[in-house]
């Protein structure tokens, strides 16, 4: 089978076409899907009515499905989490905040994966933020200024008992596992060389999860930070996703940012999602 790819023509993105996601893919499909994932960095397939054991069978094709520290998973499946809200929920949006997913973790998983169930007709749209673009156009001195700094990432601002989705965050269809293990914190480079594409963006947010860096003190770095992601997530560097039933979408957490949104109040929203590790095999550089 051969896939075709058609870009959004935004910031980032494309459709994948021509492969039936119900099927085992061939690993010829799974080559080419990854070489338009690299290239796009979000991808996004149409009309897939996909299972739970599809999603985990499509999303283990490309690394090793990953278990989520701190929202439970759906009953009697480990490496699925269900991002779902009720018509009638008035709790906080889950992750609408601009995020690497768990850039926190000394080995974070470069992918994720996003499968539709339910859609509102208004609103619920997903945002990515191209960070190879915004690493390429990056003025000088911003980008001396974090040429090899390490960021400090740590989901203590999210997840740990007193943080937004800690003891207050009460949520009818989400369960969220708050705990001290939120408090540790990992290093990262601000500016990542993406071990397939070979490519340099730039890594994770501030806030979600960037709480420093290191060797600098809190104020400063804070500031740079928030300037760093000022520039990360601009109009140009960012597409808006608008979701239909039985969509899945991919995307690389080495080269995007992305954050959920609300607007849908009065309506069902449900997606069932996979996070995945690199494979060393299918690493060519040393990095992320
Ligand atoms: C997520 O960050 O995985 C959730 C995105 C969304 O709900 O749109």
């Amino acid at each position: 089978m051969t896939i075709t790819v058609t870009p959004t023509g935004e910031a980032c993105g494309a459709y994948i076409s021509g492969v039936d996601l119900t099927k085992p893919l061939s690993q010829e499909d799974i080559r080419d899907i990854r070489q338009a994932w690299n290239e796009h960095h979000v991808i996004i397939f149409r009309n897939q009515p996909l299972t739970d054991d599809d999603l985990e069978r499509v999303s283990s094709d490309f690394g090793e499905l990953a278990i989520d520290p701190f929202v439970k998973s759906i009953e009697g499946r480990k490496h699925l989490i269900s991002i779902q809200r009720e018509a009638d929920e008035t709790s906080p949006i889950f992750a609408d905040i601009w995020h690497a997913d768990w850039s926190f973790k000394a080995n974070p998983p470069f992918g994720t994966c996003l499968f539709s169930i339910e859609i509102p007709p208004v609103g619920g749209d997903t945002l990515f933020a191209n960070q190879v673009a915004a690493a390429e156009q990056m003025p000088d001195d911003l980008r001396q200024r974090v040429e090899g700094k390490m960021a400090i990432h740590s989901a203590k601002m999210g997840y740990s008992k007193k943080g937004s989705y800690g003891d207050k965050f009460k949520s009818k269809s989400m369960e969220v596992v708050a705990s001290d293990e939120a408090l540790e914190s990992e290093t990262h480079p601000f500016i990542i060389k993406h071990p397939e594409s070979g490519k340099e963006s730039i890594y994770g947010s501030a806030i979600a999860y960037i709480v420093g860096i290191e060797d600098m003190k809190q104020k400063e770095a804070m500031d740079l930070v928030m300037e760093v992601q000022r520039w990360q997530i601009q109009d140009q560097f960012v597409y808006r996703h608008k979701w239909e039933k039985d969509m899945l979408v991919m995307w690389d957490n080495r080269s995007v940012l992305h954050k959920a949104t609300g607007g849908f109040e009065g309506h069902r929203r449900e997606l069932h999602r996979s996070t995945i590790s690199a494979r060393p095999e299918d690493l060519k550089y040393d990095s992320l």
